[in-house]
């Protein structure tokens, strides 16, 4: 078979630049483009959210409806298509009382009621929609527990289906944290026979349903974000629960680190930022570190001072209650502190009350603000992300690509692409700790800061890290190379990772 023909569906629940609230959005905008880009026919599934029907798409109807299973019922739903930048072919599955909320999965008070049906009827339709569309996919590619039940449907309903019985599927884990946990009464709404599915090698967790654990036990490969993270996941450490299964499934699982969108993510062109630069012409870094010390409102003093910046979603996973323990050490180093992120309220409030402590030093702002990141991607000296776990983290590379050292906890896809600085060699990009402690958090920050204040080996720094390349190119091969392994009838039994 020829690359040319190699067709697969992508199903994510959230693409940028259509609906985001983290870093599975812009690898699920970005990937389909590079596979595209390497001979693929790519075409991508979302849910029509608020997001997209306010946005400014061009977006266009089908002619047919779909009429989709959704427990006892058969209920209608209407597709629009979308064209990416990319050219790659977005439809729509539009289902007002579904998916036209405020936000994707639910609001400050918790999860949506529903999100079972609402996932359940977007695994359905994407795979009635193939059928209309006529397109065959070789492989369904599914991301994290809201297109989990996919890999189950391919395996149980429709694995006599015409369009589908050729079809094999990937799995791929973003954050084993969310598990697509539902009440057992639930199964009837999913389609699957409980008999057969309903089990601990099925889709049962400790007596609830698990879509996570649907997408692991019935997909044909599963991957992961980074190689680090896919050996975490299979112990009782990072695991949370799903060790085991991944265990017996080891042989299945790969590790395949996700890449950066250099056309979004790149100080040479970014139209967030107030100046460009890059390695050969970097004085428009110090132009946008100014700007953001003015737009945060904080001291022009620190121009010449270390300025740390945070983007992040404040919750457990990402550590910054470490950052909270550490303020008073941190701001006591003559530095400057920029932090974006939404989710925990004390997190919230410890930095609100060390910005009324420390006027001019510590800048907060609280809430999603896509241009704003770019700024202080760009505007900061040094990064901080101390994650508890991080499947792969985004944020790292685009901050290497912005001369934004990070300093990082060694979890994850930041033990893969952050090495240690040694400023005896000028070898590395980043610094690193290892126990989840604020003791070695606040080491490894003064190493940084230590190492700022020697210009030459600074400069020598940020570039190591500007130079660095994490383009889509080396994972998208290594993606084709598992679809191909997988695919129905294949001998190709690569070993990806
Ligand atoms: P995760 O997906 O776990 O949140 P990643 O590092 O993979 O972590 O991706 C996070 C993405 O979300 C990045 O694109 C980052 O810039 C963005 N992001 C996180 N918090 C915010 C925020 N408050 N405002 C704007 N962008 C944010
Ligand atoms: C998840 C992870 C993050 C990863 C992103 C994209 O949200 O928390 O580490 O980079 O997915 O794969």
């Amino acid at each position: 078979m020829s690359e040319e023909k190699l067709k697969i569906l992508f199903l994510s629940p959230e693409v940028v630049p259509f609906a985001k609230t983290g870093g599975l959005a812009d690898v699920a905008g970005s990937l389909p483009g590079a596979l595209k880009r390497m001979g693929i026919d790519i075409r991508s599934v979302l849910p029509f959210y608020r997001t997209v029907s306010e946005g400014d798409f061009e977006i266009r109807p089908l002619p047919d409806e779909l009429e989709v299973p959704l427990g006892t019922e058969l209920l209608k739903a209407k597709v629009l298509e979308t064209r990416t930048q990319d050219d790659v072919p977005f439809y729509l599955i539009d289902r007002e009382d579904l998916y036209d909320r405020r936000n994707l999965y639910g609001n400050p008070t918790g999860d949506y009621y529903d999100n079972l049906e609402r996932f359940v009827f977007f695994a359905h339709a994407a795979l009635r929609l193939a059928e209309n569309l006529r397109f065959k996919p070789d492989v369904v590619h599914c991301h994290d527990w809201q297109t989990g039940l996919v890999p189950a449907l391919l395996k149980g309903p429709y694995r006599n289906n015409p369009n589908l019985s050729g079809t094999s599927s990937v799995f791929t884990i973003h954050n084993i944290g969310y598990q697509g946990i539902f009440p057992e009464e639930k199964l009837v709404i999913t389609g699957l026979p409980r008999d057969e599915f309903f089990r601990i090698d099925g889709l049962e967790f400790w007596g609830n349903i698990s879509l996570l654990k649907a997408g692991i036990v019935y997909s044909d490969a599963v991957t992961t974000v980074s190689l680090k993270y896919a050996q975490e996941i299979q112990t009782p450490e990072y695991g949370m629960g799903m060790e085991g299964i991944l265990q017996a499934r080891r042989t299945f699982l790969h590790g395949i680190l996700n890449g950066v969108d250099y056309g979004l993510w790149d100080p040479r062109h970014d139209a967030h930022i107030p100046a460009s630069y890059s390695p050969q012409k970097m004085a428009g870094k110090s132009r946008c570190k100014e700007a953001l010390l003015k737009e945060m409102g904080l001291d022009e003093s620190l121009k010449s001072r270390p300025l740390l910046g945070v983007i992040s979603r404040l919750d457990s996973q990402k550590g910054f209650d470490l950052l909270v323990e550490l303020l008073e050490d941190i701001l006591a180093l003559d530095v400057g502190l920029v932090v974006l992120g939404s989710g925990d309220e004390t997190i919230q409030k410890a930095i609100e009350e060390a910005a009324e402590r420390h006027p001019g030093r510590v800048g907060l702002f609280i809430g999603f603000n896509e241009p704003l990141a770019h700024r202080i991607m760009a505007g900061a000296d040094i990064f901080l992300i101390p994650s508890r776990y991080e499947p792969c983290g985004l944020t790292q590379m685009y901050a290497l690509r912005y001369g934004t050292v990070p300093v990082v906890r060694a979890t994850g896809g930041l033990e893969d692409t952050i090495v240690q600085f040694d400023p005896k060699t000028n070898k590395g990009n980043g610094f690193k700790f290892g126990p989840f402690n604020s003791k070695a958090f606040l080491n490894a920050i003064k190493k940084a800061i230590d190492c700022f204040r020697v210009p030459e080996t600074w400069k020598r720094l940020m570039l190591n890290g500007m130079k660095a390349d994490f383009s889509w190119d080396r994972s998208a091969r290594q993606y084709i190379e598992l679809y191909r392994s997988i695919i129905k009838g294949s001998t190709n039994n690569i070993k990806v990772s």
